[in-house]
């Protein structure tokens, strides 16, 4: 199993750019173009909310363009700038697990070592996250069919306060509910978030709780100054990988950088240097 994990690519219009200068088409363009040139290809590419910026059919009809260019499966869940209507309207034909339900949007790949649980934490009308009891229970159900399998939640909003000044006031509002679980749940292992724009991991109890970039503008983390900053600093994707019994987690840059070159001993330390002038 590997998977490739970007987050909050904020689709705007086609000609608009978000906060009137950050060209988030073109990056995200960028970004579908650097996942179909990997040389390891993924099994599938998960999204982690926040596809559009306004929630509006516009927004979605140029994800829905961009996001379908990609060469693997596309799961993908809805996040606090989704509407949930437009964003089942517009990326069920990419991921038909989605169902029709824009009030009941959760589902389940379960072809891996590791037992993947989509959930939305969105709430319309709200930034910050609320967990249903349909989704707690269908959870604890999914969770306790399959005690010996190791499982993996993926939603948007963090179910705990990771001390961000600015993203913690909204956060998932009742992921205590989350974290109930994964203490009756052994098998629950992961929770990969999107929503916080920067890469931030703790755990509780047996499971590794992390956010992961967003694929444009990043919102850098500070834990006393809570004002809503953004910034440009460069976007990554979060690889999954099964190795063995380990579920591994890594970055991988969406940055444009030089190499890589291959390691050689001999230009490293080379054993006759031009000698220095006195
Ligand atoms: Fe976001």
């Amino acid at each position: 199993m590997l998977l490739a994990q970007i987050s909050d690519t904020h689709f705007r219009s086609h000609n608009q750019k978000l906060y009137g200068f950050i060209d988030v088409n073109a990056g995200n363009a960028d970004v579908v173009a650097q996942l179909n040139a990997l040389r390891e290809a993924p099994d599938a590419v998960i999204v982690s909310g926040d596809i559009v910026n306004c929630g509006r059919p516009e927004e979605y009809q140029v994800a829905r363009q961009v996001l379908g260019a990609l060469r693997y499966p596309l799961l993908v869940i809805p996040g606090n700038h989704d509407d949930k209507a437009h964003f089942l309207e517009f990326l069920r034909p990419l991921c038909p697990q989605l169902g029709n339900d824009p009030d009941n949007i959760r589902y389940v790949v379960d072809h891996f070592a590791t037992r993947l649980l989509f959930i939305d934490t969105s709430r319309t009308g709200t930034s910050s996250g609320w967990l249903t009891p349909e989704t707690v229970a269908w959870l604890d159900k999914q969770l306790g069919d399959t005690p010996d399998k190791p499982a993996a939640v993926f939603m948007h909003h963090p179910p705990l306060p990771l001390g961000n000044a600015q993203m913690d006031p909204i956060a998932c509002e009742n992921g205590h509910l989350l974290l109930e679980l994964i203490t009756r749940h052994p098998n629950l292992v992961r929770v990969f978030c999107g929503h916080n724009h920067n890469l931030c991991m703790t755990q509780y109890r047996q499971a590794i709780i992390a956010t992961v970039p967003g694929t444009v503008h990043q919102v850098p983390y500070h834990h006393e100054d809570n004002r809503p900053y953004y910034d440009m600093s460069p976007a990554a994707c979060t690889m999954h990988r099964q190795v063995g019994e380990q579920w591994v987690s890594y970055q991988h840059s969406l940055a444009h950088f030089a190499g890589p070159w291959l390691y050689d001993p001999q230009a490293s330390c080379p054993t006759e240097e031009p000698s220095s002038p006195c």
